[in-house]
């Protein structure tokens, strides 16, 4: 089975330009926003032009489904908030011209996704997981983004692309090209990564309330300022997780949310995300425990107060054995000894669809390593290899 290059990657630039912004080949096309769902639509007529046929369920998750029972490969069409090209798009547009050069090979047939809210505006994950029945529908509604917009409205917006429940029954494995997001390929040179595991990761918020004040006249030494809790916690934090992290655990800080944010009122309420990332559930939890008692340490040095929000979380899991056995042989057939097998520290809907299905990944090279930034890309003979991999791969299932 060939892939066509030209109009594998005509289609991925063509994607692009749903959100296009930044430097380079940046995207701005969050879960849910006007680009997505012009992307999505777009993404419809494509599924359709190449005979499949296009299901959305209420998350706006869409399904190409072809006729009979099939593999399905796919991953998502939103991005972060400032994303690059590849992360996602890479994994759908993969699928579709796999999909279509299934259909010109005479089979096997191939079923396409485009996950929604895999970047987590909303959550972590938050498609796939309400597909897989790790979150319920309602669950989902209510979670809210940075800015306060509950899900369920956001949602509303695609409304007339919904088409009802699709049931994983219509597929027998899930298989998600995706690109690196780290440096390890690029760094050696390599072609692809077949996947063997991906890590688990737990996200919260956390809010210290204080007293908000004229920052010209209180005090410093009776003022509750909660961002300089959140400096105090995140200084105090690495030390107090330095016994039980390992050097690929990783923590992060990265949206800081203060009241009311202005130059001369000391803020009185600091909003938070803490997401932490490790391949052993024992260890996530371990830092939970740590991370909730400097907290409230933090609060209660300062005569604030702190509080949780929903813990949301996913736990490591492993590719299915006879799917990544089948994409090492394509790699070792298509790029001999220039692919490797490696963990996941990015994490990505085969979590998710592993509870229905068997799944695995493959990995494209990210040109230093970098990712959730306008620079990210790949060398597009690199993308065309990789999706020939998975299209030899895909062959190869069909053919047992
Ligand atoms: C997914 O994009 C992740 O944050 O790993
Ligand atoms: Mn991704
Ligand atoms: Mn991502």
């Amino acid at each position: 089975m060939n892939i066509d290059p030209d109009r594998f990657l005509a289609d991925l630039h063509a994607l692009r330009r749903f959100g296009a912004a930044g430097v380079g080949k940046g995207v701005v096309r969050p879960a849910y926003s006007e680009p997505d769902i012009e992307a999505r639509r777009w993404l419809a007529g494509r599924m359709e032009e190449a005979g499949l046929r296009v299901e959305v369920d209420e998350m706006g998750n869409m399904f190409g489904i072809a006729p009979g029972r099939s593999l399905l490969l796919g991953s998502h069409s939103d991005s972060q908030p400032q994303g690059g090209w590849l992360d996602g798009a890479l994994g759908v547009i993969a699928a579709l011209e796999v999909a279509r050069a299934a259909v010109e090979a005479g089979g096997p047939a191939v079923s396409v996704v485009s996950f929604q809210d895999e970047e987590g505006r909303f959550g972590v994950t938050t498609g796939s997981a309400v597909w897989a029945g790790h979150l319920t529908l309602g669950e989902a509604d209510a979670l809210e983004d940075h800015a306060g917009v509950p899900l369920a409205d956001a949602r509303a917006r695609m409304v007339d692309m919904v088409t009802g429940p699709v049931s994983a029954e219509h597929f027998t494995g899930f298989v998600e090209l995706h690109i690196e997001q780290g440096p390890n390929l690029d760094n050696a040179g390599e072609k692809v990564g077949v996947v063997t595991d991906i890590v688990g990761i737990r996200d919260m918020k956390i809010t210290f309330d204080g007293q908000q004040n004229h920052a010209g006249t209180t005090p410093m030494a009776v003022r509750r300022d909660a961002f300089q809790a959140v400096s105090a916690f995140n200084s105090a934090l690495n030390e107090r997780l330095r016994n039980v992290v390992t050097p690929r655990t990783v923590w992060t800080i990265g949206h800081v949310s203060l009241t009311p944010n202005a130059s001369s009122i000391v803020p009185g309420r600091a909003v938070f995300s803490m997401q932490w990332r490790d391949a052993d559930s024992d260890r996530l939890h371990r830092m939970e425990k740590i991370i909730r008692e400097l907290a409230d340490e933090v609060a209660s040095e300062r005569g604030m107060e702190v509080s949780f929000g929903q813990m949301l979380g996913l736990e490591p899991v492993a590719m299915d054995a006879q799917l990544r056995d089948a994409l090492c042989a394509a790699a070792e057939d298509e790029v001999p000894g220039q692919w490797r097998r490696m963990p996941s520290g990015a994490l990505h809907d085969a979590t998710n669809v592993s509870k229905l299905l068997p799944v695995a990944m493959l990995f494209a090279p990210s040109i230093n390593g970098i990712s959730h930034a306008f620079e990210e890309d790949t060398a597009e003979d690199d993308l065309v290899t990789a999706t020939q991999v998975l299209a030899r791969a895909v062959a190869a299932s069909g053919a047992r």
